[in-house]
């Protein structure tokens, strides 16, 4: 049997997306495959809660990381200057991203498991021009959550130019997330999240705005993570028409269509409410088990756990011979003292699979 994965992505999936993750080919402009790929774009909508038709989701083969080229290639030109809240290591990576474009990065950063205060961010934004400001809304390093209406809202009165970009690869499919209500420009994810994928899909999606920015940007090279060329392509598998850039995934747009299916049937606000009850009650448990979380609980995800423990590597080897495999801490400065343990996907809402009893208990255990 293999071991009980729960880290924070790639996840355990349901049979359902493994089967539809081995499905034999199919010709990648055929009307069968063209469906499913229109399905799948079409569910986005629904999940990242877009309300503009001019608005556009986007599937392409990639990791999460390619979203961040995605942006820096298409999204600003060279000298432009752009804005990070960091609230950690992978805040810190989308900065160091867009610096190899040619933009001038401010990071604005927090202690580890706080949050960056919107007074600050006000100031930095009505100290210059802001091409784009970068949010994390889930910094997987620190399980730190952001207060993304309010930040969002900011920026809006602030510098309304600004587009906004949010980094969702540990948030979308268990966070609530507003694209449209919240007036964000972009925001990317990846399949192997709560979206409740394998991993090698980079998933996104452009404002109206946005993209008619990206389609006249002169300044935009190379040619995989070019906009011009892809969304021509997205634009006609959601009209329900086949076009060909670069050969699609076609078990992994299946399988994406499938687990959406699921999130959506499951209904996405009972799906996120449930990840909260799940992640809530694993925190509380953890506490009074005397253990310190990293992030504070105003600010805490819901997709992950990170936890201080006295000996981190004794505790997941430990966990490990029990056939769990959690992970180490990753953010510089302390990532020796803690452990982060992922419940998203069917590990936080089936109830019946006992996946999160389970980690409890055997970190109860090793402590
Ligand atoms: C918040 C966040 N952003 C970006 C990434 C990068 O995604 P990927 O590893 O799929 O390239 C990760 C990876 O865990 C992440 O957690």
């Amino acid at each position: 049997m293999s071991d009980l994965l729960l880290i924070p992505g790639p996840i355990m999936v349901s049979s359902a997306v493994e089967e539809a993750a081995s499905i034999q080919s199919l010709a990648h402009t055929s009307p069968e495959f063209v469906k499913i790929f229109q399905g799948a774009l079409q569910k986005l909508r629904t999940v990242f809660q877009t309300s503009n038709a001019g608005d556009q989701p986007i599937v392409i083969s990639g990791s999460g990381t390619l979203g961040w080229d995605i942006v820096g290639n298409n999204l600003l030109k060279s000298g432009d200057s752009a804005l990070t809240i960091s609230t950690g290591f992978f805040s810190d990576s989308f900065a160091e991203c867009l610096k190899t474009y040619g933009a001038d990065v401010d990071v604005l950063k927090s202690e580890p498991g706080k949050v960056v205060a919107l007074d600050k961010i006000e100031s930095q934004l009505k100290s210059k021009k802001y091409q784009l400001i970068t949010l994390t809304h889930v910094d997987t390093s620190t399980a730190t959550l952001l207060d993304l209406p309010s930040i969002t809202s900011l920026v809006k009165k602030v510098s309304p130019e600004t587009f906004i970009i949010v980094d969702g690869v540990c948030s979308i499919g268990c966070e609530e997330f507003k694209f449209s209500e919240w007036s964000v420009d972009f925001v990317l994810t990846a399949s192997q999240k709560a979206l409740s994928c394998p991993s090698g899909l980079s998933v996104s999606l452009i404002s109206e705005r946005a993209l008619s920015y990206a389609l006249s940007n002169e300044s935009t090279h190379g040619f995989y993570a070019n906009l011009k060329k892809w969304i021509p392509i997205m634009k006609a598998y959601e009209a329900g028409v086949g076009q060909y850039f670069a050969t699609p995934s076609i078990q992994l747009v299946n399988a994406l269509n499938v687990s959406l299916g699921e999130i959506l049937s499951y209904g996405l606000e009972a799906r996120i409410a449930k990840n909260k009850k799940t992640s809530d009650q694993f925190k509380n448990n953890l506490k009074q088990l005397g253990l310190t979380l990293v992030s504070e609980d105003s600010n805490s995800a819901h997709g992950l756990t990170a936890v201080y423990v006295d000996q981190p590597g004794k505790v997941i080897s430990s966990l490990k011979s029990k056939g769990i495999v959690i992970a180490g801490g990753i953010l510089p400065g302390i990532k020796d003292k803690y452990i982060r343990i992922g419940h998203m996907g069917i590990s936080a809402i089936d109830d019946n699979l006992h996946h999160i009893d389970k980690v409890f208990e055997a970190i109860k255990e090793s402590i």
